[in-house]
């Protein structure tokens, strides 16, 4: 049932994709079922589209579907930025980061001109309350993890990978830290992320506020 919702939010996002667009590229399984999506258009339409990727999973996907990778130093505002999430409340307010790319993923939905969110259906919540994916600086790691429980945290843990010993290492060379402050209010969101960061050592955390997203596209099965 999930991949047949994400492939259809999939190829909704794709009719939003104009030939010579600048994409910013989130990370997760949905944002590659798009990709490849837009592999398959790229081949038989004569377009060029631009990507900014988020990720070392939708860098190598972009780069294999024939899309052009730039960076944000070329171009600072990516026309439309596409992306997944692990939960969306009833507001748009999004978690996410349960591939740990949140850093990367916030950095270009913020720098793009709209940001459009693909799910299924089963992300879909009446309120945020996942663990929040937190990714730390090494070094800070025991001070952090005092300061998130003062915070509120009820739990912190510490993610482990499979494929490796030991601790998931993210593509910026951080620790994450899954944070379970409960449910969090519509009310709270906001708040919710900007104390998160407000912690020396924490690089960021997987809070979306609805602010930040334009639409998002559900996927039925
Ligand atoms: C990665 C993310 C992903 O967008 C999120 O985990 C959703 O992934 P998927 O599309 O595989 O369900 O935030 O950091």
């Amino acid at each position: 049932m999930g991949s047949d919702g994400k492939y259809n939010a999939a190829k909704l996002a794709l009719e939003l994709v104009k030939d010579g667009m600048v994409l910013g590229i989130g990370s997760g399984s949905t944002v590659e079922i798009f990709l490849n999506l837009l592999g398959k258009r790229l081949k038989k339409e004569e377009m060029e589209i631009y990507g900014v990727p988020t990720s070392y999973q939708s860098h190598f996907a972009a780069i294999r579907n024939g899309i052009k990778i730039v960076d944000l130093l070329e171009h600072s505002e990516p026309d439309l930025c596409i992306d997944g999430a692990d939960q969306i409340d009833s507001k748009m307010n999004c978690i996410k980061g349960g591939g740990g790319a949140m850093t990367k993923e916030k950095i270009v939905a913020c720098a793009s001109k709209k940001v459009v969110i693909i799910v299924d259906e089963s992300k879909l919540v009446e309120k945020l309350s996942m663990p929040v994916p937190v990714e730390v600086l090494p070094f800070a790691y025991g001070y952090v993890s005092k300061k998130l429980k003062e915070l509120g945290a009820a739990e912190i843990r510490l993610r482990h990978g499979s494929g490796k010993v030991g601790a998931v290492i993210t593509d910026n060379g951080n620790l994450i830290v899954d944070c379970d402050f409960g449910v969090i209010p519509d009310k709270n969101v906001e708040r919710c992320e900007m104390e998160i960061n407000s912690i020396p050592g924490i690089v960021e955390n997987g809070i979306f506020p609805k602010k930040i997203i334009d639409d998002v596209l559900v996927g039925k099965s």
